[in-house]
Order: structure tokens, then C-alpha cells, then sequence
């Protein structure tokens, strides 16, 4: 079987880093920064890297394993940095990591951490292939090994709940 993907890129060439203060407008009842937003800002970043990538429109197929570590409170300076783990035919598993910065200390608080599928599409939203990613380092290197055991683990999820879907009408079940 002939590889459709022409090119390469390394992970380095597309990590991305975002960095955002959190306001009172993004906060919960507690003060401290709603789940919700955290997911967007989490998506947006690793959006970022996909995009940096397959130099593609991409969507989310999905999230997975999304760890809320520690609350982030109002003013906190939070930062994202997200790299591609791994990419496969049409999708790539982006890794990205929260991280509260403490301009003082100049230390780090990890916060969150999740695992996003994003899908090269082109205009009409059709799969489309995209590069392969190459690991340089060593962290790089057992992150795409992970990936590559998350996928298999997430692709009989997938068909799972394709099958649920199919069997369930529409509407609400109870
Ligand atoms: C994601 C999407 C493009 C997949 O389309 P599809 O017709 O199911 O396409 P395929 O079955 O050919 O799958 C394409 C790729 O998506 C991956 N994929 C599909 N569903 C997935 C899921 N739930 N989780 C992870 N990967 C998934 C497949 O593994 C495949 O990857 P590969 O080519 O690297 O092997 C389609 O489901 C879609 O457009 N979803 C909506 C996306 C969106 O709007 N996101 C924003 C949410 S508000």
C-alpha cells in the first residue's frame, strides 16, 4: 500500500503555547475558573498545533481523559502549551497541558491535562490525509508510543457508540 501523505513534520515545528489571565466573567461560584471554558481554552490550543501541522481546516472529533487537577482562580496567569503526540491516516492526537504560572516564584502549577483528536478536513468537511508527525525526543517519542495505544483503545470506543447510535432512535431515552 502506497502512502498518501508527501510530507513530514516534526512535533517541534507545530507545538503551540497560549497564555490567558483569568477574568471574573469566566468564573464559577467559587471564584475559580469555570470547567467549560477551561475545555475551549484546551481545545483552542491544541487546535492550534493541528493547524500548525497539516497547514488544514481541522475539527474535534473528540476529548479524552481530561484530568482537572487544581481549581484556577481569577488573576491567575494560565498557560497551555499543546504538542502533536502522533498523527495517523486523517486525524492527529494532540497532548495539551495546563499550567498556572506564578510570576513571583516564576514556578509552574500544572492544572489540567487532556488528549484531543482532531481531523484534517477540506472545504466540503471531508477526512482529508495529513504529514506525518516525527518524534525527535525522547519525551516526544514515548508520547507517540502512548498515543498509538490510546488510539486503539479509543477506535472500539468509537465503534461502540456508533452502534449504540444506530440502534437508538432520536429523541431522549430514559
Ligand atoms: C470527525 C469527523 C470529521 C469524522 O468523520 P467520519 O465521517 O466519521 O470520518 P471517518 O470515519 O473516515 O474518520 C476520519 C478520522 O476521524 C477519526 N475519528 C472519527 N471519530 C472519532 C472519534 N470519536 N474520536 C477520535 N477519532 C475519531 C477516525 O479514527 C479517522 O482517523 P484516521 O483517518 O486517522 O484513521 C466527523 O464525525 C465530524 O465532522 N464530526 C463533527 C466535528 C465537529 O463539528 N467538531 C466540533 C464539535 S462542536
Amino acid at each position: 500500500m502506497t502512502d498518501e501523505r508527501v510530507v513530514s513534520r516534526t512535533v517541534a515545528q507545530s507545538q503551540a503555547e497560549r497564555s490567558e489571565i483569568i477574568f471574573p466573567a469566566d468564573s464559577n461560584a467559587l471564584g475559580n475558573l469555570f470547567g467549560g471554558r477551561l475545555m475551549q481554552f484546551i481545545d483552542l490550543a491544541g487546535a492550534v498545533a493541528a493547524v500548525r501541522h497539516c497547514r488544514a481546516i481541522v475539527v474535534t472529533a473528540s476529548m479524552d481523559h481530561l484530568d482537572f487537577v487544581a481549581p484556577v482562580h481569577v488573576g491567575d496567569l494560565l498557560i497551555l502549551k499543546a504538542s502533536v503526540n502522533r498523527a495517523f491516516r486523517t486525524s492527529m492526537e494532540v497532548g495539551v497541558r495546563a499550567m498556572v504560572e506564578d510570576a513571583r516564584g516564576q514556578t509552574l502549577r500544572h492544572v489540567s491535562s487532556a488528549y484531543v483528536t482532531y481531523v484534517a478536513v477540506d472545504r466540503e468537511g471531508k477526512p482529508m490525509p495529513v504529514p506525518c508527525a516525527i518524534a525527535e525526543t525522547q519525551h516526544q517519542k514515548r508520547r507517540f508510543a502512548d498515543a498509538g495505544r490510546r488510539r486503539e483503545m479509543r477506535s472500539e470506543e468509537t465503534h461502540r457508540a456508533r452502534e449504540s447510535r444506530a440502534a437508538l432512535e432520536t429523541g431522549w431515552h430514559v
